[in-house]
């Protein structure tokens, strides 16, 4: 019996409507669009306004565009994983109230929290599912809402993050295309130098915590950043070398965009062209767990069946990894 694989047959992807330029935040904190734009790669990021809106209104919006572009019904849909760092609620899972907003009532649904490697870490995990027959339409999610916990007195982080939700409609074949091979790894150890202090079961939310201001995020940036660089790196010259090759072998490198100069070693070190990186940081600043999908909605147009494309990402826990896949479609 031919082996099943698991192939991305739709992209979908979504983006709130107020933009928030580098000249904004140089009124808010001590900042300029010069040192933003050389030290990481940014100009703007989109802002998810509005009372009451959080990142499920955002997973909904790109399979929503899936369901247009395809004409699959929601009913099809038989499992929804929603990788995020802010989630609607504590509980329930913000992939139960996407699956609700979106009027899909055949799927089971959980939030997975891999961070900025979220997307790549749940991505993974339907993939087994269809691999194995027990799923045949899954739905991943990647979004994030990082106006929520971004404090805008900190120079140091509110530059760098954007609001921002995308998806991929995941599906079988028998055909020598989709996902062919996955590192995945983590490093707990890691959480000393990106974290948030409060909210969690450590330190539940009190007076204290909002006064401390420990509901934000906290980075040491150039440790992650050291981090960063060598285990995006790593890992992508690894799944590609272990598959046979070479960069003229790749038709795209999909990072995750945290930094401008993180993609740039990373394609460096894989020896690739610049024009095979996927790269729309400078619009979007860092989405965490949409950056990845965000790219493959923006680029769905250009790619051809049978590409290559590695996928790679690095983020908080430490989590990181890469995911080698084969495109299954032409865009149109
Ligand atoms: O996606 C999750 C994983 N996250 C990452 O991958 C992020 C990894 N880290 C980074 O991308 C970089 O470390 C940052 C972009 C966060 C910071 O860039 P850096 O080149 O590492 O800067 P730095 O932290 O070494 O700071 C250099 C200087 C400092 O001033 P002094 O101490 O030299 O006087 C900072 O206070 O730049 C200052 N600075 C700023 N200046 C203007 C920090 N943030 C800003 C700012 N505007 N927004």
């Amino acid at each position: 019996m031919k082996k099943t694989n698991a192939v991305i047959t739709a992209v979908g992807g979504y983006v709130p409507d107020y933009i928030m330029t580098n000249q904004e935040l140089s009124t808010m904190v001590d900042t300029t669009d010069e040192w933003i734009m050389s030290r990481v790669g940014i100009k703007e990021r989109h802002i998810l306004k509005g009372e009451g809106k959080g990142t499920s209104d955002m997973g909904v919006e790109a399979i929503k565009d899936i369901f247009a572009k395809t004409g699959t019904t929601p009913d099809e849909i038989d499992m929804v994983i929603c990788a995020t760092v802010t989630p609607d609620h504590p509980f329930p899972a913000t992939a139960n109230i996407i699956a609700d907003k979106a009027g899909i009532k055949n799927a089971h649904s959980f939030d997975l929290n891999g961070a900025c490697s979220g997307f790549i870490y749940a991505l993974d995990t339907a993939s087994r599912f269809i691999e194995s027959g027990a799923k045949k339409k899954i739905i991943v999610v990647g979004a994030d809402k990082m106006s929520s916990i971004v404090d805008y007195t900190d120079r140091t982080t509110c530059v760098l993050f954007g609001d921002a939700g995308a998806a991929v409609l995941l599906e079988p074949t028998q055909e020598e295309v989709g996902i062919k091979d996955r590192i995945l790894q983590s490093d707990g150890s890691g959480r000393v130098h990106l974290h948030m202090k409060a909210g969690g079961s450590v330190h539940p939310s009190s007076h204290e915590t909002i006064d401390k201001r420990m509901h934000y995020i906290y980075q040491e940036g150039q440790h992650v950043f050291k981090h960063a660089v060598s285990r995006m790196a790593d890992v992508s010259v690894e799944i590609m070398e272990r598959n046979g090759m070479t960069s003229d072998d790749l038709a795209w490198l999909v990072p995750h965009q945290a930094n401008l100069r993180i993609i740039g070693a990373t394609a460096d070190r894989m020896n690739l062209d610049k024009n095979k990186v996927m790269v729309n940081i400078e619009r979007y600043g860092n989405t965490t767990a949409a950056t990845i999908p965000l790219c493959l909605w923006e680029w769905e147009k250009q790619l051809k069946k049978g590409d290559n494309l590695i996928l790679a990402s690095f983020g908080a826990g430490f989590t990181w990894g890469s995911i080698y896949l084969k495109w299954g479609y032409d865009g149109k």
